[in-house]
């Protein structure tokens, strides 16, 4: 049986209080299509209000550290994050893995600290496009899987998204066959690495995702959502994505 579709949003350094009523129209458009499930990971600064204004519609983070408390200067926890009103965090983000050079290890520990603290996780995992020419796609991806994945992983929170790293912010996206490998190829790996349950984590596609292209590539097997970036910024441009995955 296919899995639930998942939409997430996600805001990465953008949006000031004035978009909470971008907020607030997206989460009208989750109401809409009930078939799909929709979160939003604005800034950590509006977490708190986008949750206390929007009772119901999922609110996530970008980040979490993994320890519960300490000198971490700048950084917070799950059970902060949590208290703000966020239900997940997107971990292992490649702007992240990249600008501030976390590693496997690390995002498999804050997946662990996140549900801890009671929340869901979204590991994310991609290529370069260095790798992919080199013919290492695969093998990047699995390799970065096998390291962040957490002990006790379960389909009732954790949820992995694959963005090609040259996919993301660029309007370019794979051709549905290589998403269709890869999505295959993590598949495989999450049996592997869990056995019974695999089938059931979600596995988003993320990178240049629009309300033009959302309806095929949530056609692929083992597409189970997507994790939008700039198209998720204003329900004029997130809610074609909604409704494609409620078609889908
Ligand atoms: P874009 O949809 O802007 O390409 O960003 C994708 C992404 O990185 C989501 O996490």
């Amino acid at each position: 049986m296919a899995n639930r579709k998942f939409i997430v949003g996600n805001w990465k350094m953008n949006g000031l209080s004035e978009q909470l009523t971008d907020i607030a129209e997206i989460a009208k458009f989750a109401d809409k299509y009930e078939g799909v499930d929709v979160a939003i990971c604005p800034p950590v600064t509006l977490i708190a209000q986008a949750a206390e204004h929007n009772p119901g519609f999922m609110i996530g983070a970008q980040d979490c550290h993994y320890a519960d408390n300490g000198a971490h200067t700048g950084c917070l926890s799950a059970a902060m994050i949590r208290e703000a009103g966020a239900r997940l965090s997107i971990l292992g983000h490649s702007e992240r893995r990249t600008d501030q050079h976390e590693t496997d290890a690390e995002v498999k520990a804050k997946a662990q600290a996140v549900h801890a603290a009671g929340l869901s996780a979204i590991i994310c995992v991609g290529e370069t496009e260095q790798q992919r020419d080199a013919g290492q796609a695969v093998e990047i991806v699995c390799g970065q899987l096998a390291g962040s994945f957490p002990e006790n992983a379960d389909a009732s929170w954790l949820t992995i998204a694959y963005e090609p790293v040259w996919a993301i912010g660029t309007g370019r996206v794979p051709e549905v066959a290589d998403v269709e490998e890869m999505h295959a190829a993590i598949r495989k790996k999450l049996n592997e690495l869990m056995g019974e349950g695999a089938g059931g984590v979600r596995i988003l596609y993320g990178g240049s995702m629009n309300g033009g292209n959302a309806a095929q590539l949530l056609a692929v097997a083992n597409v189970d959502g997507g994790l939008v970036g700039g198209a998720s910024l204003t329900a004029e441009k997130f809610g074609p994505i909604i409704e494609a995955a409620a078609a889908a």
